[in-house]
């Protein structure tokens, strides 16, 4: 018995290695949930985070294109803040532009690469078709019915291990918030999910960040801890509202166990 299961270790091991590198390798395409909200906006989003400066294959394209999205939500980590050449991101937002608008908000990666490459950066923004909509700390109307938000924070939200006490004070785009519409909030990185209720009474809050805990366990859930005192949202929707999708790509080191690059799909 016991010679039994030692045979099966090595069986067991390849397996997990053959799924996890199914997993990087395989993009990309995942209808990870199909969550109604009932806004009564009549609008199907699509939802991509963490591209990480990726393009689309023919295949992401006709399937993105076949779910007849009204929008794109884009929440953050767009681009990859070291590396310089940003052509796959930049094709990626025209082949997204190409199917419908994108109302992208920065993340993480983005406002250290405005630091690092601004020239580049510069370019890059002029260079994005017309119907894509950089919110960076702004809000705009999405449709007669919603208004759509875009928060930045600061580079110093997201240093490791630091608690960072927000305050009302720290960002504009929560000002002039018009009455009498429904509110839909792209926050880069959840953690600041206690903010972000604090400030804004949003119908939906989008964020990623955290690409699902990198590793997953069944059942148990990801491997990220918490570095603000708050319990994580990695993956998942949280409190009926809070979509945290696990990302759509990968950067330094692919890494993703349990855990598919995904894209989501709301009816809002
Ligand atoms: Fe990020």
């Amino acid at each position: 018995m016991i010679m039994k299961i030692y045979y099966l270790i090595p069986i067991i091991l390849i397996l997990l290695i053959v799924y996890t590198a199914y997993e990087i390798f395989e993009f990309r395409f995942r209808k990870y949930v199909h969550f109604k909200l009932d806004l009564g906006l009549g609008l199907k989003a699509v939802i991509i985070t963490d591209l990480h400066n990726k393009s689309f294959t023919k295949r992401d394209l006709k399937l993105l294109s076949s779910e007849k999205p009204d929008c794109f939500f884009m929440a953050g980590d767009l681009l990859i803040s070291k590396e310089e050449d940003n052509k796959k991101a930049l094709e990626a937002m025209r082949q997204l532009c190409a199917i419908a608008p994108v109302y992208f908000s920065l993340g993480n990666h983005e406002l250290k690469y405005r630091v690092y490459f601004k020239e580049q950066w510069d370019e890059f923004i002029k260079s994005l078709p017309d119907n894509c909509f950089i919110l960076d700390d702004s809000h705009m109307s999405l449709g007669e019915k919603a208004e759509i938000f875009g928060i930045s924070l600061k580079i110093e939200n997201y240093k490791k291990g630091r608690l960072y006490d927000m305050s009302e004070e720290d960002t504009e785009v929560f000002k002039d918030i018009p009455e009498g519409k429904k509110k839909i909030l792209l926050a880069h990185d959840p953690d600041f999910y206690e903010y972000y209720d604090r400030v804004l009474d949003a119908d939906l809050i989008v964020s990623g960040h955290l690409h699902g805990g990198f590793v997953r366990i069944p059942f148990i859930g990801g491997f990220v801890f918490s570095r603000y005192g708050v319990k994580h949202r990695v993956k998942g929707i949280y409190a009926g509202k809070h979509l945290v999708s696990s990302g759509a790509g990968e950067h330094l080191m692919p890494l993703r166990v349990f855990n598919r690059c995904e894209i989501d799909i709301i009816d809002l």
